[in-house]
């Protein structure tokens, strides 16, 4: 198949795009970053990296011409994002995200899109079914900028379908990760934790430590991806792709800490210090992950222990150590 992949230099896109090489099929990445993370794959005769953005729609528009299926991953996801530049969270998130579903519709390619956990917002009725309410803040409050464009995407797409007959499927990830998240110091809370502990400088909590998450590693996401976008019996549906492996921030710090044999020392910072006014985490997070289960008989296989060794090892041999 012809395929088009969006944000394909990222962290998720450079696994995606690998494993569709990998089942043989034709790839056009397009991304504003450098091709970093996709390098391995440029000798490949069925790939092409285009370094541009997802708002140029006449780009776009004509990158869409003959593809099949879109994943569309293309956006910021950086937390710290959403309240620092939440005009381009939105610009890149929703409004390019909209122009693109339109070209998908017109040439009717099928569209794969990755949203995220985020749009449940704080319900506090977990686990989360994919059907559950979404609970957030007031729109004054900048954080939900980033779990409101991403619904409303998954608003458009359903409504394509209802009207247009388009087929999609959406993905709501909980935090994947794996060797090339994010740089380190960036970006998501492991990569964060393991620059200060690399630099041995002390590991900053954030709160009280006590806010959970679930963490999938990325060849446990990427392979329910990829399977459910081949899958009839997934079209126009949604999908958690996680883990029911709760883990507090706190913990986190302690498990990297020891998988990786650091010694820094761990400390609490408050959120506003960090975020600025005006930021609201969420206390608990965590998919039922039944639908996916059912759909594809798939099952996460790599423990958060072994994980974050892979993850350790990468980032420790990139820094030469
Ligand atoms: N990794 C996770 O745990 C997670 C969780 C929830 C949702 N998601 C979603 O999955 C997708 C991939 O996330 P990721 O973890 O790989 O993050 P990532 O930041 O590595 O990937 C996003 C990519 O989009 C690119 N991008 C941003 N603006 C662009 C633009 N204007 N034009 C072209 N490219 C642009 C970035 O350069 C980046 O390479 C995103 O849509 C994200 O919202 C990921």
């Amino acid at each position: 198949m012809d395929i088009l992949v969006t944000g394909g230099a990222g962290f998720l896109g450079s696994y995606i795009c690998q494993r569709l090489l990998e089942l043989g099929h034709k790839v056009t990445a397009i991304d504003m970053a450098s091709g970093e993370k996709i390098e391995h794959l440029m000798s490949d005769r069925k790939f092409t990296f285009i370094q541009d953005s997802v708002c140029d729609l006449s780009l776009m528009e004509h990158q869409m011409k003959n593809k099949e299926v879109l994943f569309h991953l293309a956006a910021i996801a950086d937390p710290l994002k959403y309240v620092t530049n939440p005009l381009n969270v939105m610009e890149v998130d929703l409004l390019a995200a909209i122009n693109t579903f339109k070209l998908a519709a017109e040439n009717r390619t099928k569209i794969a899109f990755s949203s995220t956990s985020e749009v449940f917002g704080r319900n506090p009725d977990i686990p989360w079914k994919e059907t559950d309410d979404r609970v957030l803040g007031a729109t004054s409050v900048n954080r939900w900028c980033y779990s409101s464009s991403k619904a409303a995407c998954e608003h458009f797409l359903f409504a394509l379908h209802k009207q247009e007959k388009l087929p999609f499927i959406i993905y709501r990830f909980f935090n994947v990760y794996g060797p090339k998240l994010d740089d380190l110091g960036h970006g998501r809370v492991i990569p964060i934790f393991l620059k200060q502990f690399l630099h041995q400088e002390e590991v900053t909590v954030h709160g009280d430590g006590k806010q959970t998450r679930t963490f999938i590693y990325v060849d446990d996401a990427v392979d329910a991806v990829v399977r459910l976008a081949f899958c009839k019996k997934a079209e126009n549906e949604v999908f958690n792709i996680g883990t029911d492996d709760e883990c507090n921030m706190h913990q986190l710090a302690k498990t990297i800490k020891k998988v990786g044999g650091f010694k820094s020392k761990i400390k609490f910072v408050d959120y506003q210090q960090v975020f600025g006014k005006g930021f609201e985490d969420i206390p608990r997070r965590i998919p039922d992950t039944s639908k996916v289960s059912k759909f594809i008989k798939w099952k996460a296989k790599v423990s958060l222990e072994e994980g974050l060794r892979r993850t350790i090892d990468y980032y420790k041999k990139k820094k030469g150590l």
